[in-house]
């Protein structure tokens, strides 16, 4: 069974009180509602991480991520967070790829995969994004373009290596718009991305890896679209922010 995971992406958001108070919002919600047989992660800011590891220490099924870690191990790269310090400060989950960190920060293929070892080095799970622009959308040529995405950063990793990422696709018009892949436009996309790391992995591998849909995720489309048979859960931004519709997306499987 794959894991079924709704990982909340805080972007660049939240001051202090407000990230404190959101995270206790959900861990209440979560100890009264219990919600089985699901992870759910919130990656905060990087300032953010130490004191959400405090809140969320003792709940379970509640994790920690980062939104982005340096290619680098360590020195002179003043700005950056590396890997190791992620996971030095709980962290077990690190969001690689985002569509704006690609588009705003130039992050390309090669240097994600350096991101991904880092990642993977220092026992952090990348949760690798991929996803199309509008203009691919509509020149219909999105599969191809997400799953060359994918063989660029990730092909060059072991079967053992690959078994532990978590794929997220967002489509880039979906994201933050307000409009939402289908349901059908979302399990078309999470099974050719499946059918093409089965074709290098192997089918087992393949059935393994859970693959969230990003993009608009709201309390009334998560169930919908998190019933499609490839889609295991959410990346979600917007609705993140939120801690009833977060809670209540985590719930919607
Ligand atoms: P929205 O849910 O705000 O569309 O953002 C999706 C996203 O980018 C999550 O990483």
């Amino acid at each position: 069974m794959r894991k079924k995971i709704v990982a909340g992406n805080w972007k660049m958001n939240c001051l202090l009180e407000e990230g404190q108070k959101l995270t206790s919002e959900i861990v209440n919600m979560i100890k009264d509602e219990p919600i089985k047989d699901v992870q759910v992660i919130l990656n905060p800011p990087f300032v953010h991480l130490h004191g959400v590891k405090k809140l969320i220490a003792g709940v379970d099924n509640i994790y920690l991520g980062a939104q982005n870690c340096s290619d680098q191990n360590s020195g002179a790269y003043t700005g950056e967070t590396s890997a190791a310090m992620l996971t030095s400060f709980g962290a077990e989950f690190v969001i690689i790829g985002h569509s704006e960190r690609r588009a705003m920060f130039n992050e390309s293929n090669e240097l994600l995969t350096e991101k991904t070892k880092q990642a993977l080095s220092n026992n952090l799970t990348p949760i690798f994004c991929c996803g199309e622009p509008l203009e691919i959308r509509e020149a219909g040529t999105h599969e191809a373009y997400v799953t060359k995405q994918l063989t660029e950063s990730l092909f060059g990793f072991s079967e053992e290596e690959v078994k532990k990422l978590v794929i997220a696709y967002e489509p880039i018009w979906a994201i933050g718009t307000g409009k939402t892949a289908s349901s059908d436009q979302a399990q078309e996309m999470h099974s050719a991305i499946r059918q093409h790391l089965s074709s290098k992995y192997g089918k087992t591998v393949a059935e393994r890896i859970s693959i969230l849909y990003g993009g608009s995720c709201k309390p009334d489309n998560a169930k919908e679209i998190f019933s499609k048979a490839d889609v295991d859960g959410g990346l979600i931004g917007g609705a993140s922010l939120k801690s009833r519709d977060f809670v209540d997306i985590a719930k919607s499987f």
